[in-house]
């Protein structure tokens, strides 16, 4: 049961050097089912990827508390895997061998490293890059890359900081639907940050829009509609709208930044 209950968060980070703490999350209540894909949306700056870290492990909380699968959250594990917005693929390794770091570290023999990796690129749609180097690929492909190795490590939850971020539009509308395919297959618990609505309302089973910082969480938004769902459906255009009409909201705030 890979789910997390996220029960009173906050994180406020101590100043250095003479400079103010910064408090960057607040309160935060929220409990994440397993299998679940769940979208969190924000502003610049509002601490999203201070609750993924969170959630990875990479990051405590100063106040509250996670649990994933009923136990208390401590550091990270294999079983939640992490992809970041700048996929750092190590740049001296081909696309296998990148793929096939956590195998490694595992110690998995050779052939299984190598088969386990072709599945999952093969998954991702680059089978016949295996052997490329992470130069010799585009943005895009290095983004499936990094959503490969996360894969071949088999965790449990994925856990995405605005993966799709530097890719262009067309290629982005792609890897939405190629991730929805590896969802869909794999039925792993998904946290997907962005700042895009339309993709949060695209991909998500839930969207949580946190307001600016410190990020409390302004609004739940489920999204009922079955898969495949369609971009331009009525309803989930509405949610759309209903999400704008939020920040709009709390826009007075601060000066927010979203992409349509
Ligand atoms: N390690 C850190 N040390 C000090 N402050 C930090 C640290 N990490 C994040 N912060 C601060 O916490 C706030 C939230 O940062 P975070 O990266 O979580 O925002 P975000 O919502 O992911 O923003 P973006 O959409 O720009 O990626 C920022 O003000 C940032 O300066
Ligand atoms: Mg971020």
């Amino acid at each position: 049961m890979a789910g997390f209950a996220i029960m009173g968060v906050s994180k406020v980070f101590a100043g250095s050097g003479g400079t103010a703490a910064v408090e960057t999350l607040r309160d935060i209540e929220l409990t994440i089912e397993d299998g679940e894909f769940l979208c969190i949306l924000g502003p610049s700056g509002c601490g999203k990827s201070t609750l993924l870290e969170i959630l990875a492990g990479l990051q405590t909380a100063s106040r509250g508390e996670v649990t994933f699968d009923g136990k208390p959250l401590r550091g990270t594990g294999k079983e939640r895997g992490v992809v970041f917005q700048d996929p750092s693929l190590y740049p001296w390794r081909t696309v296998a061998q990148n793929v096939e770091l956590g195998l490694e570290i595992r110690g998995a023999s050779r052939a299984e490293r190598r088969t386990e990796a072709l599945r999952y690129l093969e998954l991702v749609g680059l089978r016949g890059f295996e052997h490329k180097y992470p130069h010799q690929l585009s943005g895009g492909m290095r983004q499936r890359a990094g959503i490969a190795r996360a894969l071949a490590n088999r965790p449990e939850v994925l856990l995405m900081d605005e993966p799709f971020g530097a890719v262009d539009h067309l290629t982005r509308l792609q890897l939405q639907d190629d991730l929805l395919t590896i969802w869909s297959g794999e039925r792993k618990t998904v946290v997907f940050v962005t700042h895009d609505v339309s993709e949060a309302v695209y991909l998500g089973d839930r969207v949580v829009l946190l307001s600016p910082r410190p990020g409390r969480i302004n609004r739940v938004f489920p999204v009922r509609h079955k898969r495949p769902r369609k971009r331009d459906d009525v309803e989930l255009l509405h949610i759309q709208h209903e999400i704008y009409a939020a920040i709009h909201e709390v826009k007075t705030q601060q000066d927010l930044e979203f992409t349509i």
